[in-house]
Order: structure tokens, then sequence, then C-alpha cells
């Protein structure tokens, strides 16, 4: 039995990773649990490309490059546990990530010193990634940095949330209803809903059903099929290759997703032959048999981003609401730490200190 000041029945307002993973840990801590979904093919969890990266991405020390280790550090066991609940791969591969130059390590100062990393030089990288462009003059490796088939993943926890019961159902929230300090309900699609306690973690969608400052950032991203040979083994790409406004993330079945243009243009929608070209020329530019691999498809979607570029969690200015948006680059990273952070925080109200650093009353400047 929970105690008194703890919520029992919890709504879940967003159906991506972010709210399946904070779902299965309410579910964890006894809570009942159900997941609003409007099932959007361009939220961040469908069109991300899975890179656990908080050293490539180049995260300056400080609360979130913390949050973003700790999560990092999170991902194994993470895994593990959500595949023997959905009984099916969630795509985990601690490849490394690889971030090559094309000028001196002088001018590519990428790594921070304190963190394991480690520059190779010309005949190094080559060797570790061959296929490289022999403009490529070196490189930061990153060891524990990894990455997540997120399509895999995001397919892992809604079995998992199936399997332990958790109610998932589509529906547009149109409404949070208040009264003083608290959620009174949810206008759905569906009708009427209640709860004890309410998440919202609704992503780039978030601003329009509460007055949080988070916007889209629109990602375009396609991919590739490279060679295959008989085994994964054989993948002319198999590391992380994070360029400069470039990545090339290889997945085990061949395919190479290649990302992402980052644009402040709302909830413009669809691909642009400027988007394409810009990440064909970046790609070609690190690995020049690209050119020659068949696209297989492109896609697009929308970034959750506060003007920080700092997520937003916990406490909201209601006592029965919870934020858990405004994820940005970071979503599929940030899943496992906030799932676990969230659902400690809504189950026995102990607020991680680190959560401090993310509340929504922070300056954001
Ligand atoms: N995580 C990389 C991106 O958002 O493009």
């Amino acid at each position: 039995m929970l105690a008194e000041t703890v919520a029992e029945t919890v709504l879940v307002v967003g159906g991506g990773v972010m709210g399946l993973s904070i779902a299965l840990a309410l579910h964890d801590r006894g809570c009942k649990v159900r997941v609003l979904s409007r099932s959007l093919q361009e939220g961040a969890s469908w069109a991300a490309a899975g890179m656990l990266a908080p050293q490539a991405e180049a995260l300056p020390p400080g609360k979130m490059l913390d949050l973003c280790l700790r999560s990092r550090d999170l991902y194994p066991s993470w895994i593990e546990k959500l595949e023997t609940i959905a009984g099916q791969s969630a795509g985990y591969w601690a490849s490394g990530i690889l971030a090559p130059a094309l000028q001196s390590k002088e001018s590519a100062i990428q790594g921070f010193g304190h963190l394991p990393d480690e520059w190779a030089d010309r005949d190094r990288i080559h060797q570790i990634q061959p296929h490289l462009s022999d403009a490529v003059q070196g490189g930061w490796w990153f060891p524990q940095d990894a990455q997540v088939d997120n399509r895999l993943l995001y397919r892992a926890l809604q079995a998992a949330v199936v399997a332990q019961g958790i109610e998932i159902q589509t529906s547009t929230v149109t409404e949070f209803e208040r009264s003083g300090d608290r959620i009174t309900g949810l206008k759905t699609s569906l009708g009427d809903l209640q709860a004890q306690h309410y998440v919202l973690a609704t992503g780039a969608w978030s601003q329009a059903l509460l007055p949080i400052p988070v916007k889209p950032r629109k990602g375009q991203l396609l991919s590739v099929r490279m060679p295959t040979g008989a085994t994964p083994e054989d993948l002319p790409i198999k590391i992380v290759l994070f360029g400069a406004e470039i990545y090339l993330v290889p997945r085990r079945d061949g395919r190479l997703v290649i990302g992402a243009t980052s644009e402040d243009v709302g909830f413009l929608p669809g691909n642009t032959p400027s988007g394409m070209m810009q990440l064909l020329q970046g790609a070609t530019r690190l690995v020049p048999e690209i050119a020659h691999w068949p696209i297989e498809e492109f896609w697009m979607g929308y970034r959750p981003v506060t003007p920080d570029e700092w997520p937003i969690l916990g406490e909201s200015g209601y006592k029965n609401l919870t934020y858990a948006t405004g994820h940005g680059r970071n979503g599929i990273l940030l899943t496992p730490i906030t799932g676990e952070l969230i659902a400690d925080w809504i189950t026995i109200q102990r607020a991680d200190p680190i959560l401090e650093a993310f509340h929504w009353s922070r300056s954001m400047a």
C-alpha cells in the first residue's frame, strides 16, 4: 500500500519514449498508470537517430552533462530489464563514437580531458574506421558513447507497457482543467479523464497544452543501405561517426542513418532539397563511397527545445502535475534517467537534487 501522500493513479500525457519510460517506472513503484498517446511519427522518439552521445555532443561540464552521463551509465542495465519484460530487442549498441576532423587536433579541440576520450591521429583513425575520406586528419574517439536503434527501443517500450498491463490509449488531450494549484481533469477525444496525478510528456507539442517554453526544432534525416557482408562485422561502417553538423549512425541490419538538420521553422512539415543536400554533402565529405549507396528513406521530426536547451523536469506550478519535456537533442539518451527520477518524484516525493537545475521556473535566458 502506498503512503497517503503518494499518487496511486497517474495519467501520463504523451506516448513517446519519455512517457512510456515514466509509465513503466511508475508501474514498478506500484502506481496504476494510463498513457494517452497521439501516435505521431513526427515525434522525436521515432524520428531520432538514437545517439547516446554526451561526449560527442560536446556538452560542457555542468548539470546537463551530469544528467546525460548518469543516463548513459544506466542504459545497459535499463535495456536488459526492458528487453526481458518486452521479450524483444531494444537495439542498444555500445559501438563508441568517433568524431573525425578535417583539420588538425589543435583546431579540432573537442574533448574535455576529465572524461575518457582519446585523439586518434591520421593513421590510427583510418585504421579504426576504413572508408573515411583522405581529407580526415584525425579525430576524437569516445569509447563510452553508444547508440540505440530508437525505433526498436520505441517498439520495445510499447511491448513492455502492454506486457505490464499498463493501459495505453490513442487520444488527443485538448485541455488540462485547473482549479487553484491543482489539475482537476483532462478534456480529451475520449471524454473527460481524471487521476490523482498527471505527467506532461508531450515533447514539441507541450506548449499547446500548458504555458511552458518548449518549441519545435525540426530535424531532417535520411538513410542509405550499406553494402552488407555475411555478418554485422562486415559492415563498412560499424562506429557512429559524428562530424561537423552531420552524423552517421550505422545499424546492425545495414541501414545507415544520416542526420540531421536543425531548423527553427515551427511545425513546417516535409523534407526539403536543401536539407537533403546538406546531409548528403556532409556525409560524402566524410565517407565518399556513400555517394553510391542506395537511399532508403527520408523523414523528419521535431525536437522539443527550451530556450537554454535543457529539459524541464519535475515539479510544476500545480501540486499534482509533473513535467518531463523539452529534452532537445538528447531525448533518447535521457529516457532511462527521466523515467527513474520522475517516478521517484511522484511516488515518494523524493526530489533527486539534480532536478533543481531542470526546474520549470529557472531562468532560461
Ligand atoms: N541527437 C542529435 C540530434 O538531435 O540531431
